[in-house]
């Protein structure tokens, strides 16, 4: 039988980020992040557009060990107990690099290992550090690769009452960049453009569509909306004269009005028809302000709670899938190096 104390060594690799942390059981049982190690390779894909699998394994490779290291610090590593690791969802060579970097730790210490669904760990995001959690909570999350609501019956126990049929927010948001000419990723340059218009006291002219806002799911569609701005951006160019540079903040602003009023709204319908104890708000378009704003204003008048995760917590990062783990610990969901597996479209 373990008696140490909970301490886990937490790895994800899933993507673009190269990312370790460590976590710990507080006295009063919840999970503690002790340090949470990120290195992007942002800068590398922004050169491409975008992230090109082959170059994002081969720097995970370079530096997944550098990572570790940084996370563990003055911690030797016989005092972890456990493994926490992404299996997916997620580009199968990126992973791959983490998932059988764990293992092979997993294996040499004769510890445990925790495979965690990378939504899972976007979800748990917003959880770290927190004593006491109620359930139901009703979980919006809103990534490059992903668009969920997602009812949380209990910890660790999913129902998915909305998908997106189409293009993920984060996706929507780096496609509209690249149509304006804006690099990579999109959210936060479309973002920052946004504001910069509305801090001039001005409101878009331009109106973008509000797909499938009155459907009457729970799901999403952002692909009609990408080519909305295409075409928007099309006839605006016709005449071979290029963009100015506040139009394409204007283009920003109506884009992020059409996507934050989608979420918002489909998320308050959700809240009203299951009655959760809480909202979270999760995935690296969490740390988009608008839609913070937003979601804080129409809940809260509501009369919801609202978990929103700190921003560092909202993109990819492994402090969040050592806080997943931390809730499999205590259901004695554990598993041995032998016994996992890794998708690349892993589903929740
Ligand atoms: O969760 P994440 O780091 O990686 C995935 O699991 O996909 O999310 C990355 C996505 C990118 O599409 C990026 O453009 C978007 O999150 N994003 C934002 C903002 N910051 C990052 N989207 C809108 N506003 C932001 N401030
Ligand atoms: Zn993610």
């Amino acid at each position: 039988m373990n008696l140490k104390p909970i301490k886990i060594l937490a790895i994800e690799s899933s993507c673009d980020e190269t990312a370790a942390a460590i976590i710990c059981e507080s006295k009063d049982f919840s999970p503690v992040i002790s340090s949470n190690i990120v290195s992007s390779q942002i800068d590398m894909h922004a050169k491409t557009g975008g992230v090109v699998p082959e170059v994002a394994s081969r720097a995970h490779m370079e530096s997944i060990l550098p990572v570790i290291e940084e996370s563990l610090g003055n911690e030797k590593l016989e005092n972890i107990t456990h493994i926490a690791v992404t299996a997916g969802p997620g580009l199968i060579g990126s992973l791959l690099v983490g998932f059988n970097t764990a293992k092979a730790l997993a294996y040499s210490l004769d510890i445990p290992i925790i495979p965690i669904n990378h939504i899972e760990g976007h979800i748990y995001s917003a959880l770290a550090e927190r004593e006491k959690v109620e359930f139901p909570i009703l979980a919006l999350t809103v990534s490059g690769g992903h668009t969920s609501l997602t009812l949380v019956k209990d910890h660790l126990e999913y129902e998915n009452i909305g998908l997106t049929l189409d293009d993920a927010t984060g996706e929507a948001f780096d496609k509209v960049a690249k149509l304006l000419d804006l690099g990579y990723p999109g959210g936060p340059v479309v973002s920052k453009l946004a504001k910069g218009f509305r801090d001039q006291g001005k409101t878009a002219e331009i109106i973008f569509p509000r797909p499938i806002l009155n459907d009457g799911t729970f799901n999403f569609s952002f692909s009609g909306l990408k080519t909305a701005v295409l075409t928007k951006v099309k006839q605006l160019t016709a005449n071979g004269e290029s963009l100015s540079d506040n139009i394409k903040a204007e283009i920003c602003c109506a884009f992020e009005d059409a996507v934050v009023e989608v979420l918002v709204q489909k998320t308050l319908k959700a809240a009203e028809q299951y009655n959760p104890k809480s909202v979270i708000l999760a995935g690296g378009v969490a740390a988009n302000k608008r839609l913070r704003e937003e979601l804080s204003r129409q809940l809260e008048s509501n009369g919801y709670n609202l978990i929103l995760p700190s921003p560092e917590l909202c993109g990819d990062n492994a402090a969040m899938i050592g806080v997943a783990a931390y809730y499999h610990i205590l259901k004695n969901d554990i598993k041995s190096w032998n016994e996992i597996s890794v998708a690349s479209n892993l589903k929740l």
